[in-house]
């Protein structure tokens, strides 16, 4: 494309949408983050949590807090779509443009239940400050794949929906129990049959905490583990987790959290009115 042109482009998608680019740093499996000069990224990453692993170990309840519902979370849920370099690390930081939540305000009801947050501490932004978990997911390091704040997150529901993890999961018999453990490579295989590529997984003290699903900049499924220089000795994928691993249910600790959704949003400080 004309240098022109792709500047107009560029312009354009900033003035009309804004996405949100934010260092990921929530969870475990963190990986370091890249310095200033940042090319387009290699792949997807589709992060998935498994509620049963990081909400057992709740201690604190919040209303914006996932784990604080007093229904348990029994599937999967998002953690972000990640865009990544083959060599573990990825882009940060890649705009100014702010995460503005009233862009994607018809897609809340849908986030709030598989994309919730599932712990109470505010996730920190490129730019300083503390503000949404959905905030500090990245969106406009995914430029020029996703164009917008809205695409982004569209485009992470729709893989989610599309490769249901928990539905694969559950359809070969890996259920979430308390009371036993599952070959880590059946639990890899079954998921490599269904999508067609292998996932990367990470473990704390033995059960699945995440689980991330890759993509080519297209959205067909890729192996994840695709790395030829891994620089940063924190990123640690299937080694985090031993040969036989746990999906652990839990039950919420029953505080009372106000009495609508509504409430549940205002509360956690989802909306700063201008
Ligand atoms: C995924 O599959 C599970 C189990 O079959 C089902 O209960 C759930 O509704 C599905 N989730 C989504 C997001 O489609
Ligand atoms: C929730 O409902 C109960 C009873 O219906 C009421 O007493 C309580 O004040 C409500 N709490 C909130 C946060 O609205």
């Amino acid at each position: 494309m004309a240098m022109a042109a792709k500047n107009l482009l560029v312009s354009l998608s900033l003035v009309i949408s804004s996405a949100v680019l934010f260092p990921r740093t929530e969870g475990s499996g963190d990986r370091g983050v890249l310095g200033q000069s940042q090319r387009e990224f290699d792949y997807f990453a589709l992060a998935l949590q498994w509620p049963g692993t990081y909400c057992q170990r709740t201690r604190h309840c919040c209303s914006s807090n996932g784990c604080c519902r007093s229904y348990p979370l029994t599937e999967f849920t998002i953690h972000g779509l990640w865009p990544d370099y083959d060599d573990g690390t990825w882009p940060a930081c890649c705009s100014n443009s702010k995460f503005d939540v009233k862009k994607i305000s018809s897609l809340i009801p849908t986030l709030e239940k598989y994309w919730p947050s599932l712990s109470c501490s505010s996730s920190s932004l490129c730019h300083g400050g503390k503000g949404l978990f959905w905030g500090h997911e990245h969106g406009t390091c995914s430029y020029p794949i996703v164009q917008d704040e809205y695409s982004y997150f569209s485009k992470a529901l729709d893989l989610y929906f599309k490769y249901n993890i928990t539905n694969i999961l559950n359809s070969a018999g890996f259920l979430a129990t308390n009371s036993e453990k599952y070959f880590l490579k059946d639990v890899i295989a079954t998921i490599e049959n269904a999508i067609g590529a292998s996932p990367e997984v990470v473990c704390k003290h033995g059960s699945l905490e995440e689980l991330r699903i890759c993509f080519y900049k297209d959205f067909k499924p890729r192996d994840c583990g695709i790395r030829s220089n891994t620089l940063h000795s924190s990123f640690v994928g299937r080694s985090s987790c031993p040969k036989q691993i746990s999906l652990p249910s839990y039950s919420p600790l029953m505080l009372e959290l106000g009495n609508a959704t509504v409430t549940w949003l205002v509360d956690g400080g989802l909306f700063s009115p201008a």
